[in-house]
């Protein structure tokens, strides 16, 4: 199975709270149509998520004298609101999904939800969301990723965002890492993200991949805004970075 995730930084405008890039979108779905085998689909939150989590601190539990319950209900429904678009671009495209929010809480009735939807044939639908396990907390897409790719049977992983791949020096599109070992990747220096991102941005989804490629899978950073990268990163061709194992 192949596991994509679709960034938050390619799907929404990550600078304007709650611009949803409805063409990109609906052309990355097209692009996904060129698997030919099974997909599992994590969506990143963006501008969708990030700045209400900011906003109300929920990516730090409990913090005294902020209304977090009124956090946690905005960033739930904004989340929703991004996923029920990008659900709709998925279904015109012709993808047989469904949803499977990782809200409220983390656990094996979540993976089960998952392979449910893998064993009817459907593709499962995740993204980055906020969490209620006693406090609040914010699971970011790269984290979902990683748990896809410990737990169900994933061989290649694919990260979809707004840059052409992992960068040796942040911002510095002349020092991209074409292909790489997770302990190469411990020297490439990794900012966080240019936009909002309350978890990590890039150094966030390098810690993933990390864990991703220990537990045996490949892994792919692709640029979503190029017409023609995923499809053909989804057919064995990666235009950006490779972390794979010595
Ligand atoms: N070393 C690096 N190489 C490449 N990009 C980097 C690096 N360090 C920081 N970045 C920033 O990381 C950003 C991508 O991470 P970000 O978390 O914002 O994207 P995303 O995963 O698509 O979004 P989301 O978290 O909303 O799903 C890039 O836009 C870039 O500015
Ligand atoms: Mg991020």
């Amino acid at each position: 199975m192949i596991a994509v995730k679709l960034g938050g930084a390619v799907i929404t405008h990550k600078e304007h709270e709650r611009q949803f890039r409805t063409r990109v979108t609906r052309r990355l779905a097209r692009e996904l149509t060129a698997a030919d085998g099974p997909l599992a689909i994590v969506h990143g939150a963006g501008s969708f998520g990030h700045p209400q989590a900011m906003q109300y601190q929920l990516h730090r539990g409990w913090v005294p004298g902020i209304d977090q319950r009124e956090g946690i209900a905005v960033t739930h429904a904004v989340v929703r609101d991004l996923n029920l678009r990008v659900m709709r671009e998925l279904r015109a495209a012709g993808i047989a999904c469904t949803a499977v929010p990782p809200f409220p809480v983390l656990n094996e009735g979540y993976l089960h939800h998952l392979r449910e939807v893998l064993d009817l044939g459907l593709t499962p639908v995740t993204f980055g969301d906020v969490l209620i396990d006693g406090q609040p907390s914010i699971v970011s897409g790269d984290y979902l990723m990683q748990l896809l790719a410990s737990r169900l049977p994933v061989q290649r992983v694919i990260f979809v965002t707004n840059v052409d791949g992992i960068y040796a020096r942040p911002y510095d599109p002349a020092t991209l890492i074409g292909e790489c070992t997770p302990a190469e990747l411990e020297r490439a220096l990794v900012g966080d993200s240019t936009a909002s991102d309350v978890t990590a941005g890039m150094a966030g989804k390098v810690k993933s991949i990390k864990e991703m490629v220990y537990s045996g899978a490949e892994v792919a950073v692709i640029n979503g805004n190029k017409p023609g990268r995923l499809r053909s990163a989804l057919c064995g061709t990666v235009t950006g970075t490779r972390v794979v194992q010595p």
